[in-house]
């Protein structure tokens, strides 16, 4: 990958920043988007440039302004000169229980698990095509089988899965786009499971232990690094979950 560019949205923290760092050691640039984690952004930028130098830059955007999308692009050109793989990673993730689903809830899952990949990735398409480069979007194993009290969540997630089938027929033969989709990996701050309920997730596991960001990031690196007949398609990575749910 050295010399390409790599766009990772939600770069600064958690799965997203293991991404990064996990493309980057494959002597990739890399694109660092974030919206509110500036320091953790600018913090992994430093890494990055200490190991390679002029190898890493930030930029912010909220994913929820669509007119910001085409501009975090042209940025990325600016900065780089070249797009060679856009990762779709940031999402947000909260319940939302039927009777008390709102607009604004249906603005921010929607938007960030669904509108903003269909239109970051738009604006990325010309970049794409002239590199011949690829699209993964980091679904959820949700997707397909919904979790309790997320019905918003999982049908955002649904549509990035369906969005990632349709944009691999679109942008063939030049661009292809696959996604990864997550089992249990790392808890998020605003899940409702208590300890038991965790350990009955990862109990459901083949593997009977939860995963780590890095099987995530070592997917994402395969689709993009070393997968060139794979388009069109889903990785779970997910212990096994799925093969028995
Ligand atoms: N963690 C898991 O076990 C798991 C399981 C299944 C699927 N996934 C999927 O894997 C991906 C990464 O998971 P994660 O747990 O690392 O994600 P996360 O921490 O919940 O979110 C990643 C980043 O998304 C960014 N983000 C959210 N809304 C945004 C918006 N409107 N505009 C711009 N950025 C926004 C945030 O950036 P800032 O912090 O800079 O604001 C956040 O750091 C997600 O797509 C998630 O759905 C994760």
């Amino acid at each position: 990958m050295s010399g390409k560019t790599i766009l990772v949205t939600g770069a600064a923290r958690r799965l997203g920043s293991v991404i990064a760092r996990e493309m980057h050691a494959t002597g990739a640039n890399l694109v660092l988007h974030y919206r509110q984690a500036s320091a953790a952004a600018a913090a992994l930028a430093s890494e990055l440039n200490a190991i390679r130098p002029s190898s890493a830059a930030c930029l912010q955007a909220d994913l929820l302004d669509v007119d910001a999308l085409p501009l975090l692009v042209a940025n990325t050109i600016a900065q780089f000169g070249r797009l060679d793989a856009l990762v779709n990673n940031a999402s947000s993730f909260f319940p939302t229980p039927l009777g008390k689903i709102d607009l604004a809830s249906w603005d921010d899952l929607i938007g960030s698990n669904l509108k903003a990949p269909l239109f970051l990735t738009q604006a990325a398409a010309p970049h794409l095509v002239a590199t011949q480069g690829a699209v993964v979007n980091i679904t959820d194993i949700h997707a397909e089988r919904p979790l309790s009290g997320y019905p918003l969540y999982c049908a955002a997630k649904a549509g990035l899965l369906g969005l990632t089938r349709a944009l691999a027929i679109e942008m063939a033969p030049q661009v292809r786009v696959n996604a990864v989709a997550p089992g249990p990996i790392l808890w998020s701050d605003s899940e409702v499971f208590d300890s038991a309920a965790r350990e009955n997730i990862v109990a459901h596991t083949l593997l009977q232990r939860a995963g780590c960001p890095r099987d995530i990031a070592c997917a994402v690196r395969y689709l993009l690094d070393d997968a060139d007949y794979i388009t069109g398609q889903v990785i779970n990575v997910d212990g096994g979950r799925t093969a028995h749910l």
